[in-house]
């Protein structure tokens, strides 16, 4: 038995609290901050998860034996080598790499690198800092539109352009390398070729020598229906995308997953953690877009309720040396999930609306995201409120129930896309 900690506050964190809450090696469990959803079934600490010292103290003070560290951004700041720096510690599991290895999320120029290094298949790139940009301008005159480019460092999912024209294009990357568009984010940018197909996010976790995968999703990422408007932080998932076939998932592991893990382990870069492959699917090849080294909200929310064996059994053995015997047991049904968000999302939209009806949905899981606990009652407290996941015999069937149990929820301006799998 062990005590637990969660760090974060998402719909994601969530769904990692009730997948370890299930287990027979969970004593305590812990989640820091949290949030409404994570209250019901944990204890919420009130600590942000950039704040190493108070996290640290919470370790010591709780006996805590394993942390889930839920987003990038304390991985890219050294979360991992912070706390088995203090040698009281250095017997606790971190699911979540050191900064080193983060730095495939943290810096897009590490990964396209990582990623040339080791052959493994990914869109034409090259990157300019402001010493260089006339280079860059040369570079999008010789390419055929449209034009990516991609803020080296985090931009909270923002510092990604398409842009069509190759005079716009030339202006962005001014703005981006000049006038410090995403900050120092985009001191560095990759420019590279465009890949026109279907995306998918695959996952593993692996203690840096074997990997397990787990089940695969596809997010929908588009605020309007038909995947029309602006980006968000993800509106469904379904799990797993039915275009996945047996003979690309093979593609997948050999071209792709067992190249990255050998890769690690030829740069020398341990890694404990799970690596989302961010991936395209052009024609029948597999490219990747990017790497992250947490999971996807919400394709977790789709991905938890899928595996059948004990989760926190899972994580234990990447630091046990025993990851390559565990035997992962995955739900064949697949899952659907859909966001419930606050009207006006992703621009300006307006917090602390009362949830109600969520005692009564009884065919679906409901994981909270943006929403807090006050007095006994819920209410909303981000653009992302509420995951609706369901499984079934087929995907259809299981967007249904979501749908059947999103008319028992209300809260004021509650949005939701109506169409999640209408592609599939
Ligand atoms: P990233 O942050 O690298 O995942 O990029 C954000 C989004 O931009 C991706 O999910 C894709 O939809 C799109 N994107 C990124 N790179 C490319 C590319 N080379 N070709 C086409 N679309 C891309
Ligand atoms: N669903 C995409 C992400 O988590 O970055």
């Amino acid at each position: 038995m062990m005590n637990v900690l969660i760090l974060g506050s998402g719909g994601r964190e969530h769904a990692f609290a009730y997948k370890i809450k299930e287990s027979r090696l969970c004593k305590n469990l812990f989640v820091a901050p949290g949030n409404s959803g994570t209250a019901e079934i944990a204890v919420n600490l009130d600590i942000q998860v950039d704040q190493f010292v108070q996290i640290e103290s919470a370790i010591i003070k709780h006996e805590i034996s394993l942390v889930v560290v839920g987003p990038e951004a304390p991985l890219v700041e050294g979360f991992h080598d912070y706390i088995t720096q203090n040698n009281k510690l250095d017997n606790i599991s971190v699911i979540g790499p050191k900064k080193v290895a983060a730095q495939l999320e943290g810096s897009k120029d590490f990964a396209k690198e990582f990623l040339n290094r080791h052959n493994i298949p990914t869109a034409a790139h090259e990157t300019f800092t402001v010493d260089n940009i006339s280079s860059g301008y040369d570079y999008i005159d010789n390419t055929n539109p449209p034009y990516v480019l991609k803020a080296d460092g985090l931009a909270a999912g923002k510092g990604v352009l398409i842009i069509d024209n190759p005079e716009e294009a030339k202006k962005s990357l001014y703005e981006m390398l000049v006038n410090s568009q995403f900050g120092s984010a985009s001191s560095s940018v990759v420019v590279e070729e465009f890949l026109d197909g279907i995306e998918l996010s695959c996952f593993v976790l692996t203690d840096g020598e074997t990997y397990k995968l787990l089940p695969s999703a596809k997010d929908y990422k588009r605020i309007g229906e038909s995947d029309t408007g602006l980006n968000t932080g993800g509106m469904g998932a379904i799990s797993p995308p039915p275009f996945l076939s047996d003979s690309l998932m093979k593609k997948i592991e050999n071209e792709i997953i067992n190249p990255t893990i050998q890769g690690l382990k030829k740069d020398k870069i341990e890694y404990q953690g799970f690596i989302f492959f961010g991936l395209i699917k052009v024609g029948d090849e597999p490219y990747v877009i990017e790497y992250n080294v947490r999971m996807g909200d919400p394709e977790t929310e789709a991905v938890i309720p899928r595996i059948k064996s004990d989760f926190l059994e899972l994580l234990h053995s990447v630091n046990s040396g025993s990851l390559s015997d565990y035997n992962l047991i995955i739900d064949d049904n697949p899952a659907t999930t859909v966001f419930l968000v606050s009207g006006g999302y992703p621009e300006l939209y307006e917090k602390n609306k009362q949830i109600f009806g969520l005692e009564t949905v009884t065919n679906s899981m409901v994981f909270h995201a943006g929403a807090i606990k006050k007095d006994e009652k819920i209410f909303t407290s981000g653009g992302r409120v509420l995951a609706i996941t369901s499984l079934a015999n087929t995907i259809q069937q299981a967007l249904e129930k979501s749908y059947e149990s999103i008319k028992k929820i209300n809260f004021e301006g509650m949005n939701f896309r109506k169409d999640i799998g209408f592609d599939l």
